[in-house]
């Protein structure tokens, strides 16, 4: 019996009929065939976001991105006009990575006026200009203007995104700048870690301490229910209800939430962002408490009402293992007890996060034995985990079909 209500369809996923509702196969997640065309098909076609703006804030600033699964490394940097350019991280001159410190696979931030490769010392501008050719004259007819480093399109994400995204317009994000950010290497496909995040199926059982022991027994047979999902063109986002934590029964909190007056929900201390945005809560769910938009195909967006977001970013590094990371985002503390406020819903957000990767690599290598192929059964809750295979599923069709398409 559904406690919140369904579209005129009968269920969420039947109103996005597209999506279906049959059985699903992830072999997917298994394939190395298919891992080496999802990486043409999708990794070096699709927009990835590989940070904020306000990251390479001053002129000069940059940093260095790898991308495994598109086979490449790459420069983000603001140039001393100001504009943000990004560039593959290869010197032109015979191809050594040109900007990394101590190790050479390792991302790296900074600033300076101009790139020198390590190798034989030529240079490029923040503009990727070549500047500088130690021993030109040695050159055979070399003009440096035609050994710039090669871009590599970049551009803020908004405009590409639809409508259900850019209804986020307004948010205070540039607010936003306390940020704590974590890498972990998951041993599973990159979508069997982010269907974990786009279904909240699973939370009663594999996530208990959200309910006291008192009521585990009564919200584990009753399940999880979201009151809204939408999806649009590519891109997919769910809402969640309910009181914020912090009116919770004492016994459902750890004392360690008590006596910081944060947790898993955040800070309880919330920041005045104004008027709520529309574009947050799409669906004008009742006790609005949590949007999470999935921006294809590696990127979500989890906007609370308590006044913090925090995004993941899936990056596939082999057929069953990928690189998460999860960057939270706050208002600047003022005061001690909103730093340790923060720092206590970071921890509780790890140890959640972790609950989670500790079982998908279970599933990944259940998944691989095969025993079961191509009959997993998803339920309307699961509409999201549909929606991402299958979009993932048209983007390898469609490139198998034209694959020079970009
Ligand atoms: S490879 Fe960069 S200067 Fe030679
Ligand atoms: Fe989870």
């Amino acid at each position: 019996m559904a406690v919140y209500p369904k579209p005129a369809e009968g269920s969420w996923t039947e109103h996005y009929p597209h999506v279906g509702t049959g059985v699903v196969s992830y072999e997917d997640c298994i394939s190395p065939a298919f891992y080496e065309i999802e990486r043409e098909a999708v990794f070096k076609r699709a927009w990835l976001n590989v940070g904020r703006v306000d990251e390479i804030a001053r002129n000069g600033s940059y940093f260095t991105k790898e991308i495994e699964v598109a086979k490449t490394s790459i420069i983000v940097a603001r140039d001393m006009r100001g504009q943000v350019r990004a560039f593959h991280n290869i010197c032109r001159h015979r191809g050594n990575k040109l900007v990394w410190n101590d190790f050479p696979r390792k991302e790296t931030r900074g600033s300076c006026r101009a790139f020198a490769c390590k190798y034989h010392g030529w240079r490029y501008g923040l503009d990727g200009a070549c500047i500088f050719v130690q021993q030109e004259s040695e050159f055979f007819d070399l003009d440096k203007a035609d050994y710039g480093l090669v871009p590599v399109h970049c551009q803020s994400l908004h405009d590409f995104l639809g409508p259900m995204i850019t209804a986020l317009d307004g948010y205070p994000f540039e607010r936003m700048t306390e940020r704590y950010e974590f890498r972990a290497d998951i041993g599973c496909n990159w979508k069997v870690f982010a269907d974990a995040f786009q279904e909240y199926y699973h939370v009663p059982m594999l996530h208990p301490q959200q309910a006291t022991p008192a009521t585990r027994e009564r919200t584990q047979s009753l399940g999880f229910e979201a009151p809204y999902y939408q999806i649009d063109g590519p891109h997919r986002m769910v809402s969640t209800s309910g009181p914020p934590r912090r009116v919770w029964p004492a016994d459902y909190q750890y004392p360690i939430e008590i006596a910081t007056r944060s947790g898993l929900f955040g800070p309880w201390n919330e920041p005045d962002l104004g008027e709520r945005l529309p574009g947050v809560n799409p669906g004008k769910v009742d006790k609005w408490a949590m949007s999470n938009f999935q921006i294809f195909p590696n990127l979500e967006i989890l906007i609370w009402e308590t006044g913090w977001y925090l995004i993941y970013r899936f990056w596939p590094t082999s057929p069953n293992t990928h690189r998460f990371e999860g960057t939270l985002f706050f208002v600047p503390s003022e005061t001690a007890s909103d730093r340790a406020a923060r720092e206590c819903a970071v921890v509780m957000f790890k140890e959640f996060a972790l609950q989670d990767a500790g079982t998908l690599v279970g599933t990944q290598q259940a998944l691989e034995s095969r025993a079961v192929r191509d009959d997993f059964p998803l339920c309307d809750q699961e509409l999201l985990v549909r929606h991402l295979h299958k979009c993932v599923g048209d983007w390898v069709e469609d490139y198998r079909r034209s694959p020079a398409k970009v």
